[in-house]
């Protein structure tokens, strides 16, 4: 099939990337740069630096494309960011996300995916929550995603686009930057490989599902299939682990503590995240595949081992 990844660049489009490339599909990435990282970019994708607001440019790509697929990835990810600019949050995340999804109509695309976050819910120490939960985000970033996920959901109702909206809780894995939702076990890994002291935001004791990249690839190549049908399910392990429990698995993989300091939780920052999977396993038939202990301690190793070269 023809794939397009605007975003494939980034953490998780580019393992997207890889995962599509090595399945035989043909994939056009978009990416403008700006976190991602052209290196990552599998060498069999057609790549494009371009930014999806300039919108008569992707119509161009779109024009020579004939894309079966849309996975939209391309996003401001940063929550702090969000809270202190909120104007150009939504001028990538909601006007970024209408230029693509305007050229999947004119285009006559057959499925839309787009990558939306745990951060819909908001603080709901209702845990694990549900894809029926309510939408109660805290900061800007998940106001976004909520509003998103309205456009993407109307545009399958009136020009019958079909969809796959994914929840992810928090991604973690090889390749990520210290931006975005799940920047944590990066940014630990990184210090601690380093001896360097690291920060925690708030007590510690503050949760979150994370969950291995490659396990949302085989999510978003789930849902992509015309029988999986169109709808909102969360991609997660369901499971809680906190902050401060991360930080002792780190240590033990690394052999080393370093010092650690607890300063003020920041802004818009959920407490408890936990997400329910059961609809993503039973319609999609997918589940999660990788242990925790065995995805940070390959993340680990990644970080660290680049460290040495
Ligand atoms: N990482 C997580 O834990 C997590 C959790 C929930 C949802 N998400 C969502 O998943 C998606 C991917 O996130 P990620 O963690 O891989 O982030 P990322 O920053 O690594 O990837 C985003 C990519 O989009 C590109 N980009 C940004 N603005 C662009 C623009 N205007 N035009 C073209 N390209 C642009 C960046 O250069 C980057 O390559 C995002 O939509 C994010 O909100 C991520």
């Amino acid at each position: 099939m023809n794939i397009l990844v605007t975003g494939g660049a980034g953490f998780i489009g580019s393992h997207l990337v890889d995962g599509l490339v090595e399945a035989g599909h043909h994939v056009v990435v978009v990416d403008n740069l700006s976190t991602g990282c052209r290196e990552h970019v599998h060498d069999q994708a057609v790549f494009y630096e371009m930014d999806i607001l300039q919108k008569d440019e992707l119509a161009r790509i779109f024009a020579n494309g004939a894309f079966d697929i849309v996975f939209h990835e391309a996003a401001q990810t940063l929550v702090p960011y969000s809270m202190e600019h909120p104007r150009e949050d939504a001028e990538l995340n909601i006007m970024g996300l209408l230029n693509v999804l305007e050229l999947c109509r004119q285009f006559g695309v057959k499925k839309f995916l787009f990558s939306s976050s745990a951060a819909v819910y908001g603080d709901n120490v209702q845990v694990p929550l549900a894809e029926n939960a309510p939408l109660q985000p805290t900061s800007f970033y998940g106001l976004t995603k909520v509003t998103a996920e309205k456009y993407i959901q109307m545009y399958h109702d009136v020009f019958g686009l079909s969809y796959a909206i994914l929840r992810y809780s928090n991604v973690y894995g090889e390749r990520q930057g210290s931006h975005g939702e799940g920047g944590v076990v990066y940014i630990f890994s990184d210090a601690i490989a380093e001896g360097r002291e690291i920060t925690i935001f708030g007590d510690g004791d503050q949760s979150r599902d994370f969950i291995y990249v490659k396990d949302v690839v085989r999510a978003n190549m789930a849902a992509m299939d015309e029988t999986a049908p169109s709808g909102i399910y969360n991609i997660s392990t369901n499971i809680e682990t906190t902050v401060n429990a991360l930080k002792e698995i780190l240590f033990y993989f690394s052999q080393t503590a370093v010092p650690v300091s607890y300063a003020e939780a920041r802004s818009g920052d959920i407490y408890r995240s936990a997400l329910d999977n059961a609809l993503a396993k039973q319609t999609l038939r997918w589940r999660p595949a990788t242990k925790l202990l065995e995805g940070l301690q390959q993340t680990y190793f990644y970080f660290a081992g680049r460290k040495q070269t």
